[in-house]
């Protein structure tokens, strides 16, 4: 089973995935997490992220595997911290629309889909990744709350950033996901679409059970 739940930054969709999964208990796969690492990865190893050769050179040796605690690890380094900071959300925009990337991270994505059930949460599983899932949700909010979210989770790690920095940043991101040649944040046309302005995670979860169990 195959459980699709897409939408832009911080529309809820992390938690929701990762608390549907808990209930149906089956895989849980943050594809953002994957394209953040590479992103990362490639900051590291000084790669010019125009230079498509050079990406698929780097993509071709590297190994990205989630543990079972749904630490992200790249070549054997447990990434999961490093690359929530600032720095690797205003980066992964232009990484992510990267056609060798988006290449690579599918690859993985149906391998893990093929083997196991699982919820998958990021831009374009609905649309490229899983067209046929059973499930397609898609998840939105007003923006002003999405940057609420998420200053309010920076705040608790401590990140030195202003609630308008980060308006900014989810704007920015928004604007580039969607009008990427490749694989745009776009909702499937038979996804269903929840607005979680006004819901709690709880709220959102029991929607989404609710879909599934009924059908
Ligand atoms: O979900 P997130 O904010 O952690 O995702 C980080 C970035 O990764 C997002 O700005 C766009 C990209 N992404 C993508 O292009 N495709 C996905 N399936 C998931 C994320």
């Amino acid at each position: 089973m195959i459980i699709a739940i897409d939408g832009p930054s911080a529309s809820g969709k992390s938690t929701t995935a990762k608390e549907v999964a808990k209930r149906l208990s089956i895989m849980h796969l943050d594809t953002g997490a994957m394209y953040r690492a590479v992103t990362w990865g490639i900051k590291q190893s000084s790669i010019n992220i125009y230079d498509d050769n050079a990406i698929k050179n780097y993509l071709y040796n590297i190994e990205l595997y989630f543990d079972e605690n749904n630490h992200i690890y790249l070549n054997n380094r447990n990434v999961s911290d490093v690359i929530r900071t600032v720095d690797i959300s205003e980066q992964v925009s232009i990484i992510s629309a990267r056609p060798e990337v988006r290449k690579k991270m599918v690859e993985i994505q149906r391998k893990l889909g093929r083997e196991f059930s699982c919820v998958l949460e990021g831009r374009d599983i609905g649309t490229v990744v899983f067209p046929n899932a059973e499930f397609k949700f898609f998840l939105n909010a007003d923006v002003d709350i999405r940057a609420k979210r998420r200053f309010s989770e920076l705040k608790k790690k401590n990140e030195k950033i202003t609630f308008d920095e980060i308006l900014k940043n989810i704007k920015n991101r928004d604007r580039m996901d969607s009008s990427r040649v490749h694989s745009p944040l776009k909702k499937a046309k038979d996804a269903i679409e929840i607005d979680t302005t006004q819901l709690t995670i709880n709220d959102q979860v029991d929607k989404i059970l609710e879909r599934i169990k009924n059908k």
